[in-house]
C-alpha cells in the first residue's frame, strides 16, 4: 500500500525530527501528544527549524508553506483514524508502548500499519498487543532524524512482507537509506554502538581518561564525528539507560550492564542535552 499520511505519536527530540522529515516529503502529517500545548509546541519547533533552512537558502518560501500546510497537531488519538502508517516516539518502555499500541489498534482504520521507533525494545511485543500483528514494524529513525540518512526497518516475526515493503518503500520516499534488520535488542546500530559508548562511560568512572580526552581521542583517532559522552549526551542519558538495559535483558552480555555513573546522572536528573546537563554543561 502506498503511504500518503502518517500519524506521528509522542513530542519529543525524535518526534519532531521525523515529523518534519516526513511532512518535508510531502506526506501528510499529523502530530499527536497528550496535550495540545505540546503538540502545538512540535509544530512551532518545526516552523522554527524550516525558518532556519529558508534564511540559509536550503528552502524556498514557498515550500516551507507548503510543508507547513501538510502538518496538524492534535491531543486527540482520534484524529489518527485516517492514518496509512501511525509511528510511535514516546518513552522508551515496553509497557506505556504495549498499552499505546493497543489503543491506535482501536483506533487507526484496518489497513493502517503501525510502527514503533524503539531502540532496542521486541517489536513483536507491540505487535502482539494489536489486533493487526501482520501490520507491526519497527521504523527505527537516527537522532536528529532529520540529517541521519540511516533507517532501520525492523520485521518481527509476526510481520508481513507486504508490511516491511511499504514502511521501507516509505523511508526511501522520506530520502532516507533503509535497512532490513531481524527483531533483536540494538538492531544493528545500537547492538554495536552501546557497548562501545557503555565502556567509555566506565573508562570516564575507573579515572583512564579525562571526559574531554575521551571524546578527543576517540574524535582525532577514528574520526567519529563527536566523542561516545558527548554523544550520549545528544541521545539523552535517560533513554541511553534503558537502552542498554533492554540490551542487557536480551543478552546478558556484561558490555551491555549499564555503567554506575551512568545510572547516578539519570538519577539526578541529568539527562543531557534535553535537561542541560550531563557529562557536559549546556
Ligand atoms: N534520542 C535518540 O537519540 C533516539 C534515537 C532513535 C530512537 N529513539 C527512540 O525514540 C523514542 C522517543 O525518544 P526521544 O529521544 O524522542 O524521547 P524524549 O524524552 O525526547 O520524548 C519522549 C516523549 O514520550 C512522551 N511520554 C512520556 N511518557 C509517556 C507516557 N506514559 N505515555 C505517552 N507518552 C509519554 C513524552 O511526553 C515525550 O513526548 C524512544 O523509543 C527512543 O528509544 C531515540
Amino acid at each position: 500500500m502506498a503511504i500518503q499520511t502518517v500519524g506521528i505519536v509522542g513530542s519529543g527530540i525524535m518526534g519532531s525530527g521525523i515529523a518534519e522529515v516526513a511532512a518535508k516529503a510531502g506526506h501528510t502529517v499529523v502530530l499527536r501528544s497528550r496535550k495540545q500545548e505540546t503538540a502545538d509546541a512540535m509544530v512551532a519547533g518545526l516552523t522554527k527549524s524550516l525558518a532556519k533552512q529558508v534564511d540559509k537558502g536550503r528552502l524556498s518560501e514557498e515550500d516551507r508553506d507548503a510543508v507547513l500546510g501538510r502538518v496538524s497537531a492534535t491531543d486527540q488519538i482520534g484524529d489518527l483514524a485516517d492514518c496509512d502508517l501511525v509511528i510511535e516516539s514516546v518513552v522508551e518502555d515496553l509497557a506505556v508502548k504495549k498499552a499505546l499500541f493497543a489503543e491506535l489498534d482501536a483506533t487507526v482504520k484496518a489497513d493502517a500499519i503501525l510502527a514503533t521507533n524503539t531502540s532496542t525494545l521486541p517489536v513483536v511485543e507491540m505487535a502482539v498487543a494489536t489486533g493487526r500483528p501482520d501490520q507491526v514494524v519497527g521504523v527505527h529513525f537516527f537522532n536528529p532524524a532529520p540529517m541521519m540518512s540511516l533507517v532501520e526497518v525492523i520485521a518481527p516475526l509476526t510481520a508481513s512482507d507486504a508490511t516491511v515493503e511499504a514502511v521501507t518503500a516509505f523511508a526511501s520516499a522520506c530520502g532516507k537509506d533503509p535497512v532490513q534488520v531481524k527483531d533483536r535488542a540494538g538492531f544493528i546500530v545500537n547492538a554495536l554502538l552501546f557497548p562501545y559508548l557503555n565502556n567509555a562511560v566506565r573508562m570516564l568512572e575507573n579515572g583512564t581518561a579525562s571526559r574531554d580526552d575521551i571524546d578527543s581521542a576517540m574524535k582525532g583517532g577514528c574520526n567519529f564525528p563527536m566523542g561516545p559522552l558527548a554523544l550520549l549526551d545528544l541521545v539523552g542519558l535517560d533513554t541511553s539507560l534503558s537502552i542498554l538495559e533492554a540490551l542487557y535483558a536480551e543478552f546478558a552480555d556484561p558490555n551491555y550492564s549499564p555503567a554506575p555513573a551512568l545510572r547516578r546522572l539519570v538519577a539526578a536528573g541529568h539527562l543531557g542535552r534535553k535537561t542541560g546537563r550531563g557529562f557536559y554543561d549546556y
